[in-house]
C-alpha cells in the first residue's frame, strides 16, 4: 500500500507570536497546493496565533508537549483541554528533548499518549536511541521498548491517530543524518514491533517520519526509502526557504 507522506515542522522555543504568524502566513500560501499532509508544531504562546492562521487550510496544527493530568495543581503545565481549547489537533509526545533533557520516562510518556488520544487528539510519538546506544548496538532494543512502552493500552482501533517518529538523538540539531538504509533499518524494525503488537495491516498503514537534521538536500533520499513516511523537522523548519522544499518535495 501507499502510505501518505506527513511532514511536520517542530518549531520548538523559538519565535515570538508575530515570527510564529508571518511563517505560518507564507506556509498556507506555499504549501496550498502540496499533496502531502502538513503540521506545524509552534510553542505553546503561539498556538492561538497560528491556529487562526492555518484553520481551514492543509496544515494542521500541533503542540509539542503536553501534561499527563487533565488539570489540576501542575503549575506550568499545559492541558489537553486546554490545548483542544486552542484548536490544536495532534500533540507531539515523547520527544528526546523531553525524555533527555526533562527526564520524561516511558510511563510518563505512555500516560500522556493515551490521555491525548482518550480527548480526541492525534499523537506523534517520538523515539530513537542516543549515540552510545546505537554504539552500543541497542538502536532496535531502545526503539522497541520505547514503541511498546509508549503504546501500552493503545487499541488497535485508535492506532490509525498515531503517528511514530524516529528521532536518533545524535541526528537532532547536529546536522549528522542517519543514512537513508540506517534510518530505514530502524524504520522496518520499528513496523515489525507494530505488526507484532497489531498485526500486519495497522503495521503496514502505520506513517513513520524521521526526524534528525533533516534538510532539502537530504530529504528525498530518506523518503524515497520504503519504510520512511515523512518528516518532522527542527531547525530547517523555522524558515519557509529551508521548509518549503521539504514539505514539497517529489
Ligand atoms: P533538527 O531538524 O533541528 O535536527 O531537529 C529534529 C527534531 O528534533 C524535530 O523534532
Amino acid at each position: 500500500m501507499t502510505r501518505p507522506y506527513y511532514i511536520a515542522g517542530n518549531w520548538k522555543m523559538h519565535k515570538t507570536r508575530s515570527e510564529a504568524a508571518e511563517l505560518a502566513r507564507t506556509l498556507t500560501v506555499k504549501l496550498k497546493d502540496g499533496k502531502h499532509k502538513y503540521l506545524v508544531a509552534p510553542s505553546f504562546t503561539s498556538l492561538e496565533t497560528v491556529g487562526a492562521i492555518v484553520k481551514g487550510t492543509n496544515i494542521l496544527l500541533g503542540a509539542q508537549n503536553m501534561a499527563a493530568e487533565e488539570q489540576g495543581a501542575h503549575t506550568g503545565e499545559v492541558s489537553v483541554l486546554q490545548l483542544k481549547d486552542l484548536g490544536v489537533q495532534v500533540v507531539i509526545l515523547g520527544h528526546s528533548e523531553r525524555r533527555h533533557t526533562y527526564k520524561e520516562d516511558d510511563e510518563l510518556v505512555n500516560k500522556k499518549v493515551k490521555l491525548a488520544l482518550r480527548h480526541g487528539l492525534d499523537v506523534i510519538l517520538c523515539i530513537g536511541e542516543l549515540l552510545s546506544e546505537r554504539e552500543a548496538g541497542l538502536a532496535e532494543k531502545v526503539c522497541e521498548t520505547q514503541t511498546r512502552k509508549g503504546l501500552e493500552g493503545v487499541p488497535v482501533s485508535d492506532l490509525a491517530r498515531v503517528t511514530l517518529a524516529y528521532e536518533p538523538v545524535w541526528a537532532i540539531g547536529t546536522g549528522k543524518t542517519a543514512t537513508p538504509e540506517d534510518a530505514d533499518a530502524i524504520h522496518a524494525y520499528v513496523r515489525g514491533v507494530i505488526e507484532r503488537l497489531y498485526g500486519a495491516s495497522a503495521a503496514e498503514k502505520m506513517i513513520i517520519q524521521y526526524g534528525g537534521s533533516v534538510k532539502a538536500e537530504n530529504a528525498a533520499q530518506l523518503m524515497a526509502k520504503e519504510n520512511i513516511d515523512g518528516a518532522l523537522v527542527g531547525g530547517a523548519s523555522l524558515k519557509a526557504d529551508t521548509f518549503v522544499p521539504i514539505a514539497m518535495f517529489g
